[in-house]
């Protein structure tokens, strides 16, 4: 990081959604946490339910916002770590299995018990992001979080695992390449979400985040302090949005305005009565519609990516596991009435989630859509601390960076 003043070098994140880029650099403190010394924000052009569809819109777009971050920070960003999402992200759940070869589990039997879990055929074209240790088994006895240096002969993993198509994975590389940044990490944005704004109390019981921003919905569940459950799907705030504009025949600028503004999706305790104005897509023409209207509007919608979410934890058995809820974050969890509904549909308590931090955190990212930015900064923090402690980075997010540097160079 050049320029810098700090002792440190700075940790940088990078969020680069559908409707907003934001860059986040921070410091970290003596106690260990992070202060956030510099912020960037952009409009987000180039990217469709989270995916690069045109490149040199998103490298323009990330320029802005990068420029904007060194200015406050002072110091010129050279590398980051940045977050993923579209439909290509898939999840699956997968087993290993190996001798401990000293008796006593050391950090290679941990660094090739997880890699045999990772022995799993893939779809064509799709690369592993992470690797999520859920838990451990030595021998046959119980479930262990942390295996390091306990006693046996036999060491079982069971783990969740996250792939990315790697053309998605290698276009947004590309653009943070094209200005020079190199990308020390990739990280699926629902768990960075969830590292913002989930508390530890609420990661051991159980609980879902779904951060639902302008192209995608992502949620996790967690249970236990680990991921047992991942799912990205292509409906978020911006299909609210182009449903007011075809619904009202307006323009997409103002659909996006009156959503913001007078949207609600849950009926009661709301005005139904209240007007609003809105422009014609055809232009100059005004009117002026009910607040019920909107509402008929953005309900269904919402209703529809609730029960989407609810209907396959059903399936999958997995409801049991929301003993302490769901938290909705992302920029579009601020529709006015999406926790009432949400809370209505799962059966189970839901809160909005910002950015939790033990400082004050700055004004400006006190706001759900800056759930992913900051969550990817505390990984960062994370993965920094493990370095420190020379521990092996697999237990919680298996580092990636190496392997990314392969694909960048065999591919570009
Ligand atoms: N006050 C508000 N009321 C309703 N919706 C809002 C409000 N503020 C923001 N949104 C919606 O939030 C969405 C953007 O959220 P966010 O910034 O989290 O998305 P993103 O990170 O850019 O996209 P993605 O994560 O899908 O790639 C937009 O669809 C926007 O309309
Ligand atoms: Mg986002």
């Amino acid at each position: 990081m050049k320029g810098s003043v700090f002792s440190q070098e700075p940790i940088v994140a990078l969020d680069i959604g559908t409707t907003k880029i934001c860059v986040l650099v921070a410091q970290e403190t003596a106690d260990g946490s992070i202060e956030v010394i510099g912020i960037g924000k952009s409009t987000s052009h180039g990217l469709k339910k989270g995916i690069v569809v045109d490149i040199n819109k998103t490298i323009h777009s990330i320029k802005r916002a990068v420029q904007e971050a060194e200015l406050m920070a002072g110091c010129k960003i050279e590398s980051a770590c940045i977050g993923i999402s579209g439909s290509h992200v898939q999840s699956i759940n997968s087993q290993g299995v190996v001798p401990i070869k000293r008796k006593e589990v050391t950090q290679v039997d941990i660094k090739n018990v997880l890699a045999s879990a990772q022995a799993v055929a893939l779809p064509e074209g799709q690369q592993i992001l992470h690797v999520l240790p859920q838990y451990y088994v030595i021998d046959s006895h119980e479930r262990v979080k942390d295996p390091l240096g306990m006693y046996g002969v036999r060491l079982e993993a069971q783990v969740h695992i996250i792939t990315g198509a790697l053309s998605c994975v290698q276009n947004l590389v590309k653009c943070c390449e094209s200005l020079n940044i190199k990308v020390t990490d990739i990280v699926l944005e629902q768990l960075a979400s969830a590292l913002a704004v989930l508390s530890p109390d609420e990661r051991q019981l159980g609980v879902g985040v779904l951060d639902i921003g302008g192209g995608t919905s992502d949620f996790a569940l967690y249970h236990n302090n680990s991921i047992i459950y991942t799912m990205v799907l292509p409906v978020a705030g911006d299909h609210f949005s182009n449903d007011l504009a075809l619904g009202l025949r307006i323009t997409l600028e103002d659909a996006e305005r009156v959503k913001q503004v007078g949207g609600f999706v849950n009926p009661q305790g709301f005005e139904q009565d209240g007007m609003i104005e809105v422009e014609s897509v055809q232009g100059g023409i005004h009117k002026n519609i009910l607040l019920s209207e909107l509402c008929a509007i953005l309900q269904p919608r919402a209703s529809e990516l609730f029960n989407l979410i609810n209907q396959e934890l059903e399936q999958r058995k997995l409801k049991q596991f929301l003993s302490a809820g769901i938290v909705l974050t992302g920029g579009g969890s601020l529709l006015e009435g999406m926790q009432e509904l949400a809370t209505e549909i799962f059966g189970v308590p839901v809160r909005i989630g910002k950015p939790k931090s033990k400082d004050n955190l700055l004004e400006s990212l006190d706001n759900p859509k800056y759930a992913t930015g900051y969550g990817l900064l505390l990984h960062e923090l994370q993965e920094r601390s493990k370095k420190v402690r020379g521990h092996f980075s697999g237990p919680l997010v298996m580092r990636i960076a190496a392997r990314m540097k392969s694909w960048v160079s065999d591919f570009f």
